[in-house]
C-alpha cells in the first residue's frame, strides 16, 4: 500500500566465499511477473486503501506512533498556542484534534481519501468544527482557504515502509515550500534518519524454506527464490541483531530538497560475534526536535513494535 522507492535487495546464499558471489546482479535486475497497473489505477488504489477503516484502525492502534505525535503536539502547548496548523493527510483527523486541543488558532486538515468525510464527522462530534476545517482533495490540487506563507506548523505522518517506500514526502515538501512561514514555520516531524544493521535468523529462513517445500503435498520450492530476493517487512527480535548499527540517511525535513531522497551511501558494520549474516535490517526514526519538549518516534527493533514492524 505504501510504495515508491526501491530498497536494496539481498539474497541469502551464505555470504561465504568470494564477495563477488554474494549477489546475483542479473537475477536482481530480471523483470518481475507483476501485474501491469497503469499509473491512474495505482493512484486510485493508494487513495482507496486510505479510504478503508481498517488501515486507519491499524495506524491509530499503533500506540508507539500515535502517542509520539500526541507527545509532540499536546505535550507542547507553548509551541501550538495561537498557531495556524496544516495537517497534510489528516486521515481520521487525529493529529488535527491533538493540535486543536494543544491550543492552535486554527487547523486545516486535508486528505484526498474518503476518510476525510469521516474526519469531518469526528471533528464535529468532538465539538471542534470551529477550530478545524476539513478539506477533501490532494494538497497539490485543491483550492485552499489560506495564503502562501500563512502556515505556522505543518504536521504530517507521511512515513512509509523503509521510510520512503510509497511515502508522501514529496507533497509535504511541496506544501512546506509554498505555505509554511519561511522565518518561523515548523515542521513536525523535522528530521528523519534511517539505520541499517546485520541480523542472524536461521530459524526464520528455515521456516520460510520449509513451508514452500510442501504446501498441502505440493512442492512449491521455486517460490523461495522471491523471498530471498525481495525486501521483507517484518518484526525482528532485537536478540537477532549481530552488529552495531549505521546511519545511512539523515534528512533535515526543514531544508531538504525532494531529490535528496535518491541516495546512495557507504556504510560499514562491526560484527559483535562470528556467525552467518542472514539479512540486513533497516529502520527509521523521526524527530520532533524544534519544540519546547522534543521527542522521537522510533521504529527500531530495539524498541516497541510499530505497524512499520
Ligand atoms: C499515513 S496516513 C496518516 C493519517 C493520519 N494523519 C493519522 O496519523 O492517523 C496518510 C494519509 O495521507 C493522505 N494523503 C496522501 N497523499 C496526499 C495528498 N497528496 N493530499 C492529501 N492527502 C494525502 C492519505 O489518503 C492518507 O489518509
Amino acid at each position: 500500500m505504501r510504495d515508491k522507492n526501491k530498497t536494496s535487495r539481498s539474497r541469502e546464499n551464505g555470504f561465504t566465499g568470494k564477495s563477488d558471489s554474494w549477489f546475483d546482479e542479473e537475477r536482481y535486475n530480471r523483470p518481475k511477473l507483476n501485474a501491469n497497473f497503469d499509473e491512474a489505477k495505482q493512484h486510485d488504489y493508494y487513495y482507496n486503501s486510505y479510504s478503508s477503516h481498517h488501515i486507519h484502525e491499524e495506524m491509530l492502534k499503533d500506540s508507539n506512533r500515535t502517542l509520539a505525535y500526541q507527545r509532540a503536539i499536546e505535550g507542547n502547548p507553548e509551541d501550538f498556542k495561537d498557531k495556524v496548523v496544516l495537517d497534510i493527510g489528516c486521515g481520521t483527523g487525529i493529529l488535527s484534534i491533538f493540535a486543536a486541543r494543544a491550543g492552535a488558532k486554527h487547523v486545516y486538515a486535508i486528505d484526498n481519501a474518503e476518510i476525510a468525510l469521516f474526519a469531518k464527522e469526528i471533528i464535529h462530534d468532538n465539538n471542534l468544527s470551529d477550530k478545524i476545517t476539513v478539506i477533501k482533495g490532494k494538497i497539490e490540487e485543491v483550492d485552499l482557504p489560506f495564503k502562501e506563507g500563512e502556515i505556522d506548523i505543518i504536521v504530517s505522518e507521511w512515513m512509509g515502509y523503509f521510510l520512503l517506500y510509497e511515502s508522501m514526502l514529496d507533497c509535504v515538501l511541496w506544501a512546506r515550500d509554498k505555505f509554511l512561514n519561511k522565518e518561523t514555520g515548523k515542521m513536525l516531524p523535522d528530521r528523519a534518519t534511517m539505520y541499517v544493521a546485520a541480523i542472524e535468523d536461521a530459524e526464520y529462513m528455515g521456516e520460510k524454506t520449509q513451508f514452500w517445500k510442501n504446501v498441502y503435498g505440493v512442492n512449491m520450492s521455486c517460490m523461495t527464490n522471491g523471498i530471498f530476493v525481495d525486501p521483507m517487512v517484518d518484526t525482528v527480535p532485537s536478540s537477532n541483531i549481530m552488529s552495531d548499527s549505521c546511519c545511512i540517511l539523515d534528512l533535515d525535513l526543514v531544508h531538504m530538497k525532494p531529490g535528496d531522497v535518491e541516495f546512495a551511501n557507504c556504510y560499514s558494520l562491526k560484527m559483535q560475534y562470528t556467525d552467518k549474516v542472514h539479512a540486513l535490517v533497516a529502520w527509521f526514526d523521526t524527530s520532533f526536535a524544534n519544540l519546547t519538549r522534543p521527542t522521537v518516534l522510533t521504529t527500531s527493533p530495539m524498541k516497541k513494535y510499530t505497524h512499520w514492524k
